[in-house]
């Protein structure tokens, strides 16, 4: 069974299309990034799967649940975690706090009076559990202002690793970084666990070909090739999108 299935996906902004007849399939553990030019609807795919936006048809099955109607919160229950292009943490809490809102996010928070004691898991202990895998534990207790933009875009990861997603949601996670921190980044992605569903958007495209199982080109709202990095990079329409843009060269 998929781990996330989009069938037939539409949506439209008025007159302006930008997500057009979109099929897409992720099978367990698979990495698959997905590119494409500024304002193809890379962010927009990706708002319909997390539920922060609606389609206006299609569905969207994760796991073989169909939740093209469920808000975010439903969805991160059933095992979706993402992080957004723009940071969204809260800049007042400690990166402990932080992380640990992306924990409760799959597992229930304190206030759910209804969950009996013992079926709620160790939210603190998967708060650590993430912020280990980051690298983050010294930073833990320093409020998250204090924290370098890179910094923080780790700790976005961190969040969203806590819920230990089936599927994870990355929205251009190197951007804004600096080199060295952009290696780091991806360091961190190919250490994932190989179990979680990896859906990254991404424009470097040397970050593009080092993680990708797979690759999807999407091009004004459709996709234009999706398939194995070889053989997209390869493809005669999509080195004409991207021509200059060192496609080629980054497959090798
Ligand atoms: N809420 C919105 N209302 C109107 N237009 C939007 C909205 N969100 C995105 N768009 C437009 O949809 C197009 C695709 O945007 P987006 O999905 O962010 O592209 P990408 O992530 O590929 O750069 C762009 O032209 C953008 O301006
Ligand atoms: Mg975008």
């Amino acid at each position: 069974m998929s781990l996330l299935r989009v069938e037939n996906l539409n949506k439209a902004y008025g007159s302006l299309v930008v997500t057009k007849d979109v099929n897409l399939e992720i099978a367990p553990g698979e990495r698959h990034v997905i590119i494409g030019p500024n304002g193809a609807g890379k962010t927009s795919l990706i708002h319909q799967i997390g539920g922060q936006t609606r389609p206006d048809a299609g569905r969207i099955l994760i796991d073989g649940v169909e939740v093209t109607r469920l808000d975010p919160e439903r969805r991160a229950q059933a095992g979706l975690a993402r992080t957004f292009q723009k940071n969204t943490l809260f800049q007042r809490l400690s990166v402990f706090e932080n992380v640990r809102l992306g924990a409760q996010a799959r597992f229930g928070s304190t206030f759910n009076l209804t969950t009996p004691a013992r079926a709620l898991p160790h939210i603190n202990e998967r708060t650590q559990a993430a912020l280990t895998r980051m690298g983050l534990e010294k930073l833990a207790a320093e409020t998250l202002a204090n924290l370098s933009y890179g910094d923080q875009r780790q700790v976005e990861v961190a969040a969203a690793l806590a819920g230990d997603p089936k599927l994870l949601l990355l929205d251009e996670p190197t951007s804004g970084l600096s080199p060295a921190e952009t290696r780091a980044m991806i360091e961190v992605i190919k250490g994932l666990p190989r179990r979680m569903g990896l859906l990254v958007i991404e424009h470097d495209m040397e970050v593009v070909f080092s993680i990708a199982d797979r690759i999807t080109v999407l091009y004004y709202g459709a996709v234009l090739a999706s398939g194995p990095p070889a053989e997209v990079a390869a493809n005669a329409r999509v080195r004409e999108v991207y021509l200059g843009a060192g496609l080629a060269d980054a497959a090798h």
